[in-house]
């Protein structure tokens, strides 16, 4: 089954470009317009909607966090995101024009299926972001979005991951296209950069060597740190977690802006960094990456620069550049969390690790 690869994983790495482009399918009609096939929330109700709380676990967090960069900017609508275990235990203010989102792959996690409980009980609506079909979270819920990534096997979230971002994605779309804060061909241009994902991912997969390389440079690292900004900070969440479960390494994924504000003590020589460095755009997101890589080089950290191909100002501050193909800004989680990936795989691999099973870890968290 695991078509003459070593790990499930691996191949669930491989098979995101299907996965995008299966979870992209059959999205819009035939007019153009974007349609969600099981959003059972009428137009009004999603019109009504003044909060949205997205609540999840581990990797669909992350997915979460970024769903929040991207419906707050195309939906000026406020989001929060919140840990469900957290969110289930603080008394949590919810009223009939909260949206809650629950994001789950397995669709089986305890916590998360209690937190939607609470929420339901207060009257809120809940869609859920899922990848099972059937499974107990989507059952329980108002509303649902399927990923559509096929099962996932390995315990580290990956093609799960992928898709997750595309159904936020579609998700921001769709309240967009129905409370009209974007024009049609401005949704419409951001379908056609998602469809055109699959091709970036598997470009980004075809160059795995060189990823795999870095993983074997570094198996003897004791602690890596991931750098992000915007929506690039949750891809270096994510990076560390991977390499936490799988490479059992310490590793940390901050805000690149909280650096100055103590992690940047943590800087020693030779200590990889990976940094996730935001497309050159409008805003100021790239220079100010450019002069944290600067500040963590100045002080012996070893540079793994995450940066849109051709990009001329990195050059002189990269210990290794992994070019990203040119997406925009919202996207760029797709591309980025991929060599994060595999670089994960691989040095797990190397160290003699059980990729597919990590120590201490279950597949789907049943219990609270
Ligand atoms: O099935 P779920 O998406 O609800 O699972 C949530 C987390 O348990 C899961 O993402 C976990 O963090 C993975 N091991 C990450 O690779």
């Amino acid at each position: 089954e695991k078509d003459g690869h070593d790990w499930f994983m691996r191949k669930e790495i491989y098979e995101q470009p299907q996965a995008v482009a299966d979870a992209l399918l059959g999205r819009r009609t035939p007019s153009g317009a974007l349609q969600l096939d099981e959003m059972r929330l009428s137009e009004q109700e999603l019109r009504d909607v003044d909060k949205i709380i997205v609540i999840a676990c581990g990797t669909a967090f992350y997915a979460g966090l970024v769903a929040k960069y991207a419906i707050e900017h195309w939906c000026r609508i406020p989001v929060e995101v919140e840990l469900a275990h957290e969110f289930r235990y603080r008394d949590p203010i919810l009223t009939a024009n909260t949206l809650v989102v629950a994001i789950s792959q397995s669709g089986e996690t305890a916590d998360t299926l209690q937190a939607i409980r609470h929420a339901r009980v207060q009257g809120s609506r809940v869609l859920a972001i899922c990848n099972t079909n059937g499974s107990t979270i989507p059952r329980e819920s108002d509303a649902v979005i399927y990923t559509h990534a096929g099962p996932e096997i390995g315990v580290a979230s990956t093609k799960g991951f992928i898709t997750q971002l595309v159904a936020s994605y579609l998700l921001g779309l769709y309240l967009a296209q129905v409370r009209g804060t974007m024009f049609g061909d401005e949704i419409t241009a951001v379908v056609n950069d998602l469809e055109e994902m699959p091709a970036h991912l598997q470009t980004l997969i075809d160059r795995k060597d060189e990823i795999y390389a870095l993983a074997a440079e570094l198996k003897d690292a004791r602690s890596v740190l991931f750098l992000g900004r915007h929506a690039g900070y949750p891809v270096a969440l994510e990076g560390a977690l991977k390499l936490k479960e799988l490479a059992y390494i310490h590793a940390e994924g901050f805000a690149a802006g909280e650096l100055k504000h103590g992690p940047i003590a943590l800087i020693e020589e030779g200590l990889p960094v990976f940094c996730v460095v935001p497309p050159r755009g409008r805003d100021q997101l790239h220079d100010k990456m450019i002069s944290a890589i600067q500040e963590i080089r100045a002080r012996g950290a070893r540079t793994l620069l995450l940066v849109e191909e051709d990009d001329p100002a990195v050059a002189s501050y990269a210990d290794s550049v992994i070019p990203l193909p040119r997406v925009p800004v919202l996207l760029q989680p797709l591309v980025a969390v991929v060599p994060l990936q595999l670089f994960a795989c691989e040095l797990a691999s190397l160290l003699g690790h059980d990729v597919d099973q990590p120590r201490n870890l279950a597949k789907s968290v049943t219990v609270e």
